[in-house]
């Protein structure tokens, strides 16, 4: 029989085991209703002579994913989560969390509660709270202590990341994987007479080894970059293994709530919710995608190889096109060394990776392209050869195949005069190494159609990318940014900074390098001869700093020495008593700014400002977003427009 207490869940009895349903769509979060509904839930059930046991299941696409964002930084109304938790947990009779999708925050919190959780092998669990700058509300750091070992609960938490479900047994987080369907497998577990565990609150924490908590206060620290949350959320589990429950719980959620109230977490939920809008823009809303079934890639350089791969790990089959046979043989071996180096590092199985190269086929003549559905051309960043490129891949490929260019810095415009069929033509462009970064600039010509432009953002979302649409100038939005930041960096070097400190001072903000350490790793030698180039056309291209360290043969980590001087094989930069005779007599002096990370964010987000006024960008959002998933903003200051308050 089926009883609906009251959206958003429904109860059904059967054989003595009331499966409970939750149906909140779209993905099942812990709004104000839900909690209510299932605190009425326990207590009806606990009086139900009928109930033995109780599975909780959801309807949809996964288990409760979390917290109702539309919640996010509202004051928390009653009843709280922790009291829903601490109501199933009491529970009289066992409840069993079945769990498919993903059960992640609060939704993993309640299957904390309950006396026993399963789940299918795709499902996920895990902790995500400090992503958003939180930790966990709901007892995720105190009773997770006393589930698994500390070192486990520190991961999880202080990582943030989910776990998938055989992973998750075998760490000890759920009980059982089920196979095959999981509403009859939690049944079956459910009427499974085993002895129900104590619950979480009641159990001792497992404990720490001596010395554990100052090695992960080291590491937590290392890995945060500067943000917050990861180590307030290592305090409540060192408070959770030493203190008792009660103490603990409080502790969690005075530190969750003040938490919520700090500017990283403000920062957090912005790049969240921008994230989010840039996935599906309005515009594009009654638009359908074309299917991508097969694509190919012309040029298997760095960015070609890159782009290749990320489009294989996307399970899309893929045609690379080099100049000739050497070329073709140097391209696909850049693929396979990128698979190669993921198996190393444990990234990829073998049989994944030779899954993936299976997928490539190698070609020189653009008869190849025949049949293909898109194709992204990574080729010398100059125009004839683009052009030349385009015209060959017109003519070659299907009337309806999309044609896209991975250009930095050329028109996108002038690369597709002339080609038959212009409105299949857009910029993609991936940033290096492409199949690691997230950030895709998407910038199509006036000529392209929405259709295209959709197909666009759909190969992002399956690349599992985040998108940006930019107009059409130089740099885009991203490398025009990064030029703006970069004459700023060179500009207080002439008002007497050091390079040590400048870059210092970037990595004290959240960046993983300086701007200059960040040149000598990429090479100076690209931006120097695109300046170059520049100049050559008669355009009016300012002297800069690296230009002097480039014509000195100084391009970088590559040629022993940029910015810094650098030991054999060692990648540790040093202060170059060479660079500062290079550049002595640039050097004039004036006033510096107090506080260097905020002049140079100031500046990112001036260009931001211009960017946004141009039209090049949509939003101030997208900027940021540029910023933190192309070129290393630390996400938990939100950005270089959220930073300065949008205005730029
Ligand atoms: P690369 O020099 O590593 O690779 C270019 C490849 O194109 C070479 O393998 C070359 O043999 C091949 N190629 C040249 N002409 C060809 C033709 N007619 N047909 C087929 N293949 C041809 O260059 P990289 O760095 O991969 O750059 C490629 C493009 O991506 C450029 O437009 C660049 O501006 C852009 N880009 C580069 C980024 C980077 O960080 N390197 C980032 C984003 C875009």
């Amino acid at each position: 029989m089926t009883l609906t207490v009251e959206q958003p869940l429904a109860i059904d009895i059967q054989d003595r085991v009331a499966v409970v349903t939750i149906d909140n769509p779209p993905v099942n979060a812990l709004g104000l209703a839900l909690r209510q509904a299932l605190l009425e839930t326990v207590a009806r059930l606990d009086a139900d002579a009928r109930v033995d046991s109780v599975v909780l299941l959801c309807a949809g696409r996964t288990f409760i994913a979390g917290a109702d964002v539309n919640e996010f930084g509202k004051p928390p109304a009653p009843p709280h989560l922790p009291d829903v938790v601490a109501a199933i947990e009491a529970a009289r009779k066992p409840w069993v969390a079945a769990i498919h999708g993903s059960a992640l925050g609060g939704g993993f919190e309640i299957a904390l509660g309950c006396a026993f959780r399963v789940a299918l092998a795709s499902a996920s669990v895990g902790l995500p709270e400090v992503t958003l700058g939180l930790v966990p509300g709901a007892g995720g750091t105190v009773r997770l202590p006393r589930l698994v070992p500390p070192a486990v609960a520190v991961e999880i938490v202080t990582g943030g990341k989910p776990v998938k479900a055989p992973k998750a047994l075998e760490l000890g987080l759920i009980d059982a994987v089920i196979e095959g369907d999981l509403r009859d497998g939690a049944l079956a577990f459910a009427a499974g007479k085993r002895p129900v565990p104590a619950p979480l609150s009641a159990r001792a924490p497992l404990p720490a080894e001596p010395g554990f908590w100052e090695a992960a206060e080291k590491s937590v620290a290392r890995a945060a970059r500067g943000a917050a949350a990861p180590g307030r959320a290592l305090v409540c589990l060192k408070r959770a293994v030493e203190g008792d429950f009660a103490d603990a719980m409080a502790f969690e959620r005075e530190t969750f709530l003040e938490l919520r109230a700090s500017p990283e977490a403000a920062a957090l939920r912005h790049v969240f919710f921008a994230e989010r809008a840039a996935a599906r823009p309005a515009s594009l809303k009654n638009v359908a995608p074309r299917e991508i079934r097969r694509a190919a890639v012309v040029g298997g350089g760095t960015m070609g190889a890159g782009i290749a791969a990320a489009l294989r790990d996307a399970g899309i089959p893929v045609t690379l096109v080099e100049r000739d046979g050497e070329a073709l043989d140097r391209g696909l071996a850049n693929l396979r060394g990128i698979f190669d180096g993921a198996v190393r590092r444990g990234r990829l199985s073998e049989a994944a990776a030779a899954e993936r190269t299976a997928g490539v086929a190698g070609a020189t003549d653009y008869a190849a392209l025949a049949e293909v559905d898109l194709v992204i051309e990574a080729v010398f960043e100059e125009i004839s050869v683009k052009r030349a490129v385009f015209s060959a891949l017109a003519a070659a490929c299907r009337p309806d195949a999309i044609l896209a260019t991975n250009t930095s810095y050329l028109d996108p415009r002038a690369i597709a005069e002339g080609i038959a069929g212009p409105e299949r033509f857009i910029g993609l462009h991936f940033f290096s190494p492409a199949n690691v970064m997230k950030l895709l600039e998407i910038v199509p010509t006036p000529a392209t159609s929405a259709e295209t432009l959709a197909t666009g953002f759909a190969l992002a979302a399956r690349l599992r990318k985040v998108p940006v649409r930019a107009g059409i100038c130089d740099g885009f939005i991203g490398n025009r940014i990064l030029k703006r930041y970069r004459a700023a960096a060179e500009d207080l070097l002439r008002r007497g900074a050091t390079i040590e400190g400048i870059d210092a001072a970037m990595r004290g903000f959240g960046f993983a390098m300086g701007p200059f350490e960040a040149q000598d790793l990429g090479g100076l030698d690209i931006a120097f001869l695109q300046r170059e180039g520049a100049r050559a056309r008669g355009e009016d291209v300012p002297a800069t700093l690296g230009d002097i360290l480039v014509r000195a043969g100084r391009k970088g980590q590559k040629t022993g020495g940029g910015w810094y001087d650098y030991a054999p094989g060692d990648r540790k930069p040093r202060p170059s008593e060479t660079v500062a005779g290079l550049l002595a007599g640039e050097i004039g002096g004036g006033e510096l700014p107090a506080d260097i990370a905020g002049h140079l964010v100031g500046e990112m987000a001036a260009e931001g400002g211009a960017i946004l006024a141009e039209g090049i960008a949509g939003q101030a959002a997208d900027i940021d977003l540029v910023e933190i998933h192309g070129y290393g903003f630390p996400r938990h200051r939100g950005g270089p427009m959220f930073q300065t308050g949008g205005k730029g």
